[in-house]
Formats: C-alpha cells, sequence, structure tokens
C-alpha cells in the first residue's frame, strides 16, 4: 500500500484534536496538521504553555508538547493543508438537527457536506478521505457522490474509521486502543486504501487490534457501541428507582450482577443521568434510521434508553425540591461538579444542566464549582436552553472558583460530577457552614453515605 506521510485533520475538537496528537506523537515519520475555521481553538492548540489547550485531558499537554511544532501542526489554513495531505480525516462536529426534517432527531451533516466540497474543490492530486466524525450509516455514499461529482477528476478512496475513545481517559484509550476499526470499499483501490490506514495505526497498535470491514458496518459500529454502552446506563438507573422503593441498593445489586462474566462490571454505576455529545445525539441518529426505514419496534426499543435518561436527570431535580420541604425558592443550592463526567472540561448535554434548568424554573439560586468548567461555559450551557433570560440566568447562577466558598450558607449540595477530589473535602467544615438541616444529593455515589451522616448531613444516594 502507499506509505502515508503528510495527513490533514480537519476539526480540532474532543475528537480530532487528542486523535492526531497521538498519531503524530507515535508517528514521527507523519506530517500532521490540523486545521478548524474556529480561530480561538486554533490559537488555544497553538498557545507556548500546553497548558492552555483547549481539551482537558490528562497527558494530552504532554503529548502535544512533544509533537507539537516537530511533525504536528494547528493551522487555520484549511485549504493548503488539504492540497498537501494525501490523507484526510473529517472529524467535525454532527449535532443533533435543530430545523426541519428530522428536527431533534435525525444528525446535522452540513458540517461533512461542506468538507467534502471543500475538499473536492481543492484537491489536485489523489486523496484518501477518513470518516472520523461518527455518522449515520450509508454516509460515505453521499460523501463519495460529492467528491466524484464535484471534483477536479483526481481519485478519491472513502473510509470509515470511527473513534472510540472516552472523554477523560481519551490519551490513555488512544495509546492502547481496545481495538481500531477500519471500514472500507471491496474494490482493489478501497483495500489499498484501508491497507495504507492500517499502516498509519500499526505504528503503535498490535495488528490483531485492528478490524478490518465493509464501509457500512463500520460506519453502524460506532451508533451500535454507543448505544449499549448507554443502554446499560439506563438498565441500572431503571433499577436504582426500584432499589429506592424497596430497600435494595442499587450498587450491591450492580456488584452481583457484574461478577457474572457475560453481563461484566463496567457501565454499571447508577447516577443522576449520562450525559457527553455523543451517547443521546447518537441515539437519537439510530432511532431516525431504523424510523425512516419503517422500523418501528426497532426504532421505539432504542428511544426508550434516551427517555428513561430524560426520566433520571428529572426525577433528581424533584427529588431535591420535595426534600427541601417543597419549594427551593429563594434558597441557595450548591452544585458539585459541571462537567458530564469527570477529568474533562466538556459539559455537552452534562446532567447538570437539565437539573439546574428545572431547579431554576423553581426559583431557586445556584452556586458552581466545577474544577475545570469556567464562569462563561456554565451561562452559555443555560443560555442555549432559552427557558429564560441571560440576565435571569446570570442573576441566579453564580460560578464559584472556591468549593467550601460555594457551599457557604447553602440549604443543599447537589454533586452532579464525579472529581475525585470530592471525595476529599472537609466536610465537616462544609457541614458546619451550611444551613441546617444541610441536605446532600449525591448524584454520582461519590460520597461515604455513612460517615456524612454522621456529621449530621441527610443524605439521598440515588439507587438507596
Ligand atoms: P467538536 O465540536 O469538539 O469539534 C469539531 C470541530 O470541527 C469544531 O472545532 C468546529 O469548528 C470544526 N469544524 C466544523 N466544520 C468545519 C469545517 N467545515 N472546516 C473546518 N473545521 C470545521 O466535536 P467532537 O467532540 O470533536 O466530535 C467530532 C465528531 O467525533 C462527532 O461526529 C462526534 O460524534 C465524534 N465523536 C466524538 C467523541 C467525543 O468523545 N467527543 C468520541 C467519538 C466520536
Amino acid at each position: 500500500a502507499k506509505k502515508i506521510t503528510k495527513i490533514c485533520c480537519i476539526g480540532a475538537g474532543y475528537v480530532g484534536g487528542p486523535t492526531m496528537a497521538v498519531i503524530a506523537q507515535k508517528c514521527p515519520g507523519i506530517q500532521v496538521t490540523v486545521v478548524d475555521l474556529n480561530q480561538a481553538r486554533i490559537a488555544a492548540w497553538n498557545d507556548p504553555d500546553t497548558e492552555n489547550i483547549p481539551v482537558y485531558e490528562p497527558g494530552l499537554s504532554a503529548v502535544v508538547a512533544e509533537a507539537r511544532g516537530r511533525n504536528l501542526f494547528f493551522s487555520t489554513n484549511v485549504d493548503e493543508a488539504i492540497a498537501e495531505a494525501e490523507m484526510i480525516f473529517i472529524s467535525v462536529n454532527t449535532p443533533t438537527k435543530t430545523y426541519g426534517t428530522g428536527k431533534g432527531m435525525a444528525a446535522d451533516l452540513k458540517y461533512i457536506e461542506l468538507c467534502a466540497r471543500q475538499i473536492a474543490r481543492v484537491s489536485k492530486t489523489d486523496k484518501i478521505i477518513v470518516e472520523k466524525s461518527t455518522l449515520p450509516v450509508r454516509t460515505a455514499e453521499a460523501v463519495k457522490s460529492i467528491l466524484q461529482n464535484t471534483g477536479n477528476n483526481v481519485q478519491f478512496q472513502i473510509l470509515s474509521n470511527p473513534e472510540f475513545l472516552a472523554e477523560g481517559t481519551a490519551v490513555e484509550d488512544l495509546h492502547a486502543p481496545d481495538r481500531i476499526l477500519i471500514g472500507g470499499d471491496p474494490t482493489e483501490e478501497g483495500q489499498e486504501a484501508l491497507q495504507a490506514l492500517v499502516d498509519v495505526y500499526a505504528n503503535w497498535v498490535p495488528r490483531e487490534k485492528i478490524l478490518t470491514t465493509n464501509l457500512w458496518s463500520s460506519e453502524l459500529s460506532k451508533l451500535t457501541a454507543n448505544a449499549f454502552l448507554a443502554q446499560r446506563v439506563s438498565s441500572i438507573n431503571a433499577l436504582s428507582e426500584l432499589c429506592e422503593h424497596t430497600g435494595a441498593d442499587v450498587f450491591e445489586v450492580a456488584r452481583s450482577i457484574g461478577t457474572d462474566s457475560r453481563i461484566g462490571p463496567k457501565f454499571l454505576n447508577a447516577s443522576v443521568g449520562f450525559g457527553g455529545s455523543c451517547f443521546q445525539k447518537d441515539i437519537l441518529n439510530l432511532v431516525y434510521i431504523a424510523r425512516s426505514y419503517g422500523l418501528q419496534q426497532v426504532a421505539d426499543y432504542w428511544e426508550q434508553v434516551i427517555i428513561m435518561n430524560d426520566h433520571q436527570k428529572r426525577r433528581f431535580g424533584t427529588k431535591i425540591v420535595r426534600t427541601l420541604y417543597n419549594t427551593v425558592s429563594g434558597k441557595k443550592i450548591a452544585f458539585l461538579g459541571w462537567a458530564f463526567k469527570k477529568d474533562t472540561n466538556d459539559t455537552r448535554e452534562s446532567a447538570a444542566i437539565y437539573v439546574a434548568d428545572d431547579l431554576l424554573n423553581e426559583q431557586a439560586n445556584i452556586a458552581v464549582y466545577d474544577p475545570k468548567v469556567t464562569a462563561d461555559q456554565i451561562q452559555g450551557d443555560l443560555n442555549y436552553l432559552h427557558s429564560r433570560s441571560e440576565a435571569e440566568n446570570s442573576a441566579l447562577v453564580t460560578a464559584v472558583t472556591d468549593p467550601y466558598e460555594c457551599c457557604k450558607g447553602a440549604h443543599a449540595i447537589a454533586i452532579m460530577t464525579e472529581w475525585d477530589e470530592f471525595k476529599t473535602y472537609d466536610w465537616e467544615r462544609i457541614y458546619a457552614n451550611m444551613t441546617k438541616p444541610a441536605f446532600l444529593f449525591d448524584g454520582r455515589n461519590v460520597v461515604d453515605r455513612k460517615k456524612l451522616s454522621d456529621i449530621g448531613f441527610k443524605v439521598y444516594s440515588i439507587g438507596k
């Protein structure tokens, strides 16, 4: 197969940034250029202090420090990077459509199409195009059609190479993936392109972990993986509510079933609900695709995962209001955590946003402490919902940079993210400064319930 020496990646986000940083780190002979239209984002990736790169992931700034300027580059010059590269990864966002047909369900592919048209316009030499973004099954067909009908008569091969990294452990996952999945055309040219990408990963991934399939299996496998993972969370969350009514403890139940090797222990943590940019959007997309083929039962089956997750988020807020004597109006509620999970600064679809929104409808005052999320981000997340004016959001919600300050005078604390540091706080000090009775709602099973109850907290944990 052709040896790749120049890679371009369109999209310098949570996927494009870390994946390309690791490819550059592991393949010093390949020049990797990551491009984005967002100038502020590129500037942050180029910040001389790698602690200021726009994606927070443990270990990432060190990888960037090692490769940047050597064979890893971040740029806003999209045309130039496309023109030079032999292989182009498309790693742009594919959010849920907010308008028109499929609104609220289907993936919005306008960014993908723009990339395809730009590649077609700029390319003067043959290219291998790699779908890194998560895409509906059969998207490669559309990409191919655009490239072949609008290009300069150069040859394009299209591969699907979905990314399975988890935020919070992205670098670890990229260094030692469970598998790499690459889908390609069965033609000779298709298989040659596929082999070129296999050879890139083989620089650090054992060959037996590199799976190859046809394009459609690869595209659909990514949606399927996210649907299965989210389904486990919704399944255990559904049982957490039953536990609360029966005296069973969901964590004891999870341990009991997780030791069954057919079930396995991972992804069985009951919580306030899953967030993140992917699970919801990808399942909605799967549901939409199934409906579009007339497969109602398939669609309804997977949609239930989302319905359960929405219920879990909502009932957490309701529990807070009911416990606080049916009113939180004018009361201070302290949120510990805003990110959708620990060890990331990503807040997309975080449960905290929706629980906060419900409590704001009840006129609560919310103070938020998160070790990695900025005040602007928190306001932006709430404003995006359009539930009330931006002025009201900023009057009712304050971001605080000190956790003890955040909890001072609060009627209740809600733990929304499982940051490790929450476990080691001086909880006696926090208790002493709260309004009594001091309530604590643990949405992530973070604190020692017995210890905090002994201090005097009224503790509510999900599923107990
Ligand atoms: P993101 O929103 O962080 O990054 C996408 C970037 O693409 C943005 O910076 C945007 O400015 C840029 N972009 C959009 N259109 C462009 C264009 N025409 N030219 C140049 N740049 C353009 O999104 P994220 O989280 O990196 O996700 C990207 C894809 O990867 C999505 O399809 C997502 O489903 C998938 N994915 C995400 C995972 C995650 O953990 N976030 C994991 C696995 C897959």
